[in-house]
């Protein structure tokens, strides 16, 4: 372990061992409390939540469902700003049957969405942190939903792929779904990636047909390419109440969606913004990294099966100053620049072994002006970002999630998740080698192996040079996620009888020290345990020694993960407890945080104790 970083980052302790509790669990020596859950008032004047009788004003102004990305910003020396994402509804989760109309239903899920900036400050115990319950205090509050305007930047802003009846201006977006991963930058602003938006569109019509391209080229699968279809299985319905959500009435309204956003919580009253310039796919998340030229970069993962790894370079510098006009400058970084998706080459033509590693190439897509995708213009790339990619020929990876820069070793790391389809549908190759993993149905039932990479990667990209602004890079698998008794597992080269079974990494984070934090969502399914958080030195001789710091309850994934204030504070986010097949709001799988009868997506914070 690295001497350098705080306790978080210092620490030594017993690995949580997989299990199935309904409880956070946590090594000897740490604490952690609910910092706030869904339900809890974040902007003053809500009334008392209760599922038993929500109404659409206290959904408005209070905690939404499914928190995901956890952001944090220092506000004053005890102070500070949470911003949260709120990925999407559960209708069997969250409602007691039958108590409410579809209708109902659907409008109480419109308003779960989006984002909640929360002040938070300081408790006694170094590291704790706690909600500002007096919401006079709390002027940085914000509950970003449905009735939020965004405004679209970069160069497909107005363009009239996204014009729509309410707003010919192609420019103003009512709300964000499906807000997964994300990213503070480092002018202290939020980003978001809403990832799976396809599945809020429907129509009892007809799905429009294909797009005609500037070029006279017709886009037919624009829909298909990302999942939008008229869906028999829906369980929202949202189309039937809100017209914008029906294919027919407004075939534009879901091309409005699937954009990175960036929201400012020190500016309360400001307009969120969705920026065009770095894609439209399903965003997993955005982080952001200043390279060697002060360009900004991100990094963005498209999290589908077989689906791409992308880079987002800015024209102009980033502004280093910690001034106003240093600050409103730098927000406008994301919207011109340049648009680059993955290439992997193995450097080995045979069999894949360990290590698994090779070079690779950021292939243009597009800048501001130009596009290089023959027959696309740079809007059209923008807003069909996976056809323009497909032409290109990047590598298929298995579910790219969270994209990471390391800041001691300036490394990226990206959770690849899994792909049940690795070896059917797409081969195997270097940089996706796994075919066939061991699983199981318990913590302690024996392994079995199932086709597919069902346990997950974690890649590891050393841009050339140390340039993040570079076309090429190598790159290496720092981890083959799964039981390491199993053959195809590898964890950088550990001693496998020394590290934690981890599976489905999904969100990465870092401390002061430079180690991988990885939480994961899925393990259940593979691996029959509770998902959880995983600390993994990157460099020195414990380069790959997994360890589980902590698991969550269960059904839950773990997100978050934050390591913050000089590694004494790690945020984490359970979301959806309790989603288990058959579990429902009245006979749930999971009561968590057991603060009423039936479960609660929530936020955490965990802390040596004093
Ligand atoms: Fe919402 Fe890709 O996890
Ligand atoms: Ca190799
Ligand atoms: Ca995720
Ligand atoms: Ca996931």
């Amino acid at each position: 372990l690295a001497a350098a970083g705080g306790p978080l980052a210092r620490s030594r302790f017993a690995p949580v061992p997989p299990n199935r509790r309904d409880a956070v669990v946590l090594p000897d020596g740490f604490d952690h409390h609910v910092i706030i859950r869904w339900g809890d008032p974040v902007v003053a004047g809500a009334a008392a939540f209760t599922p038993y009788d929500l109404t659409v004003d206290v959904v408005k102004k209070t905690f939404g469902y499914n928190n995901d990305y956890v952001g944090v910003v220092p506000l004053g020396r005890d102070t500070a700003l949470m911003t949260v994402n709120h990925e999407y509804d559960d209708q069997t989760l969250m409602y007691p049957a039958g108590r409410y109309t579809e209708e109902e239903m659907a409008w109480f899920g419109i308003y779960s969405h989006g984002l909640s900036v929360v002040t938070i400050k300081r408790g006694a115990v170094p590291g704790s942190w706690y909600r500002e319950k007096n919401l006079r205090k709390a002027g940085h509050n914000r509950r970003i939903n449905a009735d939020t305007t965004f405004v679209m930047t970069g160069p497909a802003a107005g363009h009239e792929l996204l014009r729509t009846s309410a707003d010919s201006s192609g420019r103003r977006v009512k709300g964000t779904l499906n807000n997964c991963a994300g990213g503070t930058t480092p002018w202290g602003t939020v980003l978001s990636g809403e990832e799976n938006f396809n599945q809020y569109f429907n129509t009892e019509g007809t799905v429009p047909g294909g797009v005609t391209l500037a070029s006279g080229a017709t886009l037919a699968d624009a829909y298909t390419r990302y999942g939008i279809a008229k869906a028999a299985g829906d369980p929202r319905k949202w189309h039937k109440y809100d017209p914008r959500f029906d294919l027919e009435a407004e075939p534009n309204e879901v091309h409005r969606f699937g954009w990175v956003v960036e929201v400012d919580p020190m500016n309360p009253t400001e307009a969120p913004r969705k920026h065009s310039m770095l894609g439209r796919f399903k965003h997993e998340g955005a982080s952001v990294t200043i390279a060697k030229n002060g360009r900004a970069v991100a990094y963005l993962g498209d999290d589908e099966r077989g689906d791409y790894l992308y880079k987002f370079v800015s024209a102009e510098k980033y502004d280093a100053r910690r001034t106003k006009a240093a600050r409103r400058h730098n927000k406008t970084l994301l919207s011109k620049g340049t648009l680059y998706v993955a290439k992997l080459t193995g450097n080995d033509a045979g069999a894949p072994e360990a290590p698994y590693d090779g070079t690779g190439e950021w292939i243009r897509l597009c800048t501001d002006t130009q596009s290089f995708v023959d027959g696309m213009t740079v809007a059209e790339v923008l807003v069909f970002t996976r056809q323009a990619a497909d032409l290109v020929s990047p590598t298929r990876m298995d579910r790219p999630e969270d994209v990471e820069v390391n800041p001691v070793n300036k490394r990226v790391y990206a959770a690849l998740t899994n792909n049940s389809n690795r070896g059917s549908s797409y081969p195997a190759d270097e940089a996706n080698p796994v075919t066939t993993s061991g699983t199981r149905t318990s913590p302690g039932a024996p392994l079995v192996n199932q086709s597919g990479n069902r346990n997950g990667y974690v890649l590891e990209i050393t841009p050339d040079k140390g340039d993040h602004a570079a076309r090429t890079f190598s790159w290496d698998l720092l981890l083959v996620c799964g039981d390491p008794e199993s053959p195809e597992t590898y964890f950088a080269g550990f001693d496998k009888s020394q590290v934690s079974r981890i599976s489905c990494p999904d969100n990465v984070t870092f401390d002061s020290a430079g180690n991988l934090w990885i939480s994961t969502d899925g393990a259940p399914t593979p691996m029959g345990q509770n998902d959880g958080l995983f600390r993994v030195p990157v460099a020195g001789p414990e380069r790959g020694h997994v360890e589980a710091f902590l698991s969550v309850p269960k059904g839950a994934e773990c997100c978050g993960p934050l390591v913050y204030d000089g590694d004494r504070s790690l945020f984490f986010a359970p979301q959806h407890p309790g989603e288990i097949g058959g579990s429902t709001f009245d006979a749930p799988a999971s009561t968590w945080p057991h603060t009423d009868d039936f479960p609660r997506p929530s936020v955490c914070v965990a802390y040596r104790q004093r």
